[in-house]
């Protein structure tokens, strides 16, 4: 008996030190850009990114005032956005620039732990790094807020299961730098606005037993958590194939739909990040999904 236990004892030690040395996060080698930043860059990188989408503090008309608060509905529970203002002592005035850039490109906190994948770092791991420094130092520009927010509300927000998303990262997240090979420059901006930075296909993808976007059926249309269904955006069956790229563009830039109907609910909060974009970048963005694959809705 006790031999069973002394054997049983050290197979959980050594289970639980693989866990451990597994989820380690990876802390070190955000790559950081030296040089000067361009706020007007660093702008166009917020929009497209889309991070006032959840951070923008709720029922108020300024998207810039990123206090958190806004509370994402997953089917473990709500997350609640954080405040990312420049304030010091309640937002991110205080990080350095490669503690920005580990939380974006790897999904690790300055204390050294995994985020959740509410926040979308599955798409941001592949930002430049001077796009990272632009934006990091437009934030540091916008207005601070003292707001503080409820933590997530959701019964397994413990130590243990943050740690456990290191094993997540493991099967889902690479944090390789985002590359290319396509030829045509407009499709390569095009693909890095949809897929680094608008994390088009969280909402349009349907997603795989472990909660990640299915890469096989990218854009083929998703469900949100409350259970409604998020339109295919390739030129598949019920997609975007009858839309022109013109079509696109105006989209991005209004809302409105070919038929002439004005989005609505979390499109509509993304449509207020696209006007904000150059036009080229709309022409970008609607070029390379008018590019993509026909891919049938699930
Ligand atoms: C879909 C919603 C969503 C979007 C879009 C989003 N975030 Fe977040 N973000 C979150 C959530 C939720 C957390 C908290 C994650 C956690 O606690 O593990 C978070 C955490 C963060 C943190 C860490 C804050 C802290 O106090 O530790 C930073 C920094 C951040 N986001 C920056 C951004 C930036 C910059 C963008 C745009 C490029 C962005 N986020 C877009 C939901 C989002
Ligand atoms: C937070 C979830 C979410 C994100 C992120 C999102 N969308 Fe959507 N999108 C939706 C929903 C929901 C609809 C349907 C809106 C409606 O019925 O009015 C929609 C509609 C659309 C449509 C119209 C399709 C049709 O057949 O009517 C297009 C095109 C589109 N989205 C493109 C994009 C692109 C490009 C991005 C990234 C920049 C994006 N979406 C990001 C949720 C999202």
């Amino acid at each position: 008996m006790r031999k069973v236990a002394v054997v049983l004892t050290l197979a959980l030690a050594v289970a639980f030190a693989a866990f451990w040395f597994v989820t380690a996060p990876e802390q070190a080698g955000a790559t950081v850009s030296e040089g000067a930043p361009d706020l007007d860059n660093g702008r166009t990188v917020f929009f497209a990114g889309g991070c006032a989408s959840c951070h923008a503090t709720p029922d108020q008309p300024d998207r810039t005032l990123l206090g958190g608060g806004h509370a994402l509905a997953s089917p473990v529970g709500n997350f609640v956005a954080p405040n990312i203002s420049p304030d010091l002592q309640h937002g991110i005035g205080a990080w350095t620039q490669e503690q920005f850039a580990s939380a974006l490109l790897k999904g690790v906190s300055p204390r050294g732990r995994h985020y959740y994948p509410a926040f979308p770092y599955t798409a941001y791991q592949h930002m430049k790094s001077e796009d990272v420094r632009d934006l990091f130092a437009f934030i540091q520009t916008l207005p601070a807020t003292g707001q503080t927010n409820p933590g997530h509300d959701f019964p397994l927000d413990l130590a243990i299961v943050r740690r456990g998303m290191g094993l997540w990262k493991l099967i889902n997240f690479r944090g390789e730098p985002y590359d290319d090979p396509a030829a045509d420059p407009q499709l390569v901006r095009g693909r890095y606005l949809v897929e680094a930075l608008g994390h088009c296909g969280e909402c349009h993808s349907p997603r795989d037993i472990t909660g990640a976007v299915a890469e096989d059926r990218l854009y083929a249309g998703g469900k949100l958590p409350d259970g409604d269904s998020v339109p295919n955006i390739t030129p598949g069956k019920g997609g975007i194939g009858e839309w022109t790229q013109e079509d696109l563009v105006f989209f991005f830039e209004d809302g409105t739909t070919p038929e002439g109907d004005v989005t609505g609910g979390e499109m509509a909060s993304v449509i207020a990040n696209t006007s904000q974009l150059p036009e080229a970048d709309r022409q970008a963005m609607a070029a390379y999904l008018k590019s993509l694959p026909a891919r049938e809705a699930p």
